[in-house]
């Protein structure tokens, strides 16, 4: 049987996607068939070009409005997806074609500081001016509501109280590169063995 196709949705840099890219290049439990942007500056495009992965830009009309990019990921035999660092809210018709088969990485602990608007240096800012001591990342699958859906997966990093919103960045971005690839292949491989 073919090996599982991962489509990764992202906005930005794109060191998450490296990262997946990175760690599926050579497995045996699933590979990353397509990167998709919203953005065709997105720093994410020529990571997956030096990988040799496919890429696909998106425009909010007919991402909203039409279900062409279903027919998109079924050409390239898409069975999971992981938004890294995609900021756009999935419609509908999208999460019900993918159940319980979309990731979604958040940087804080949700259900602290998630919903709309409540992404990037916002998030670090609002951890930073609520003093919280531990912040990191939340793993969790993707519903129709902005950082809502099921928690897979959570790991937390200390915080001095000195530390400045770009400091917690970088601790919680670390362990969003520590985890996020393995528990993409967790869930896929729990996926499998639920079939079998
Ligand atoms: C990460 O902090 C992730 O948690 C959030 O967006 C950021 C993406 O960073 N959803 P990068 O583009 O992977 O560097």
């Amino acid at each position: 049987m073919s090996k599982p196709k991962i489509a990764i949705f992202a906005s930005g840099g794109g060191s998450n996607a490296r990262k997946i890219l990175e760690y599926f290049q050579d497995s045996e439990t699933a590979e990353v068939a397509l990167v998709i942007s919203n953005k065709k500056e997105a720093g994410v495009l020529d990571i997956a070009g030096a990988f040799g992965v496919p890429t696909h830009l998106i425009n909010r009309q007919s991402f909203y409005e039409t279900t062409g990019i279903l027919e998109v990921l079924k050409s390239h035999g898409i069975g999971f997806i992981a938004l890294a660092g995609f900021l756009w809210l999935l419609p509908a018709y999208l999460v019900k074609a993918f159940p319980g088969k979309i990731l979604n990485i958040h940087p804080a602990l949700l259900p602290k500081y998630g919903g709309k608007g409540m992404y990037g240096h916002h998030v670090h800012e609002a951890v930073k001016a609520a003093g919280d001591l531990e912040s990191g990342p939340t793993i969790h699958f993707v519903n129709e509501h902005y950082d809502e859906g099921d928690i897979v997966f959570q790991a937390s990093c200390a915080l001095d109280p000195d530390d400045q919103p770009e400091d917690i960045a970088r601790k919680v971005l670390a362990l969003e590169h520590a985890h996020f690839p393995r528990i993409i292949e967790e869930v896929i491989l729990q996926d499998k063995s639920r079939k079998n």
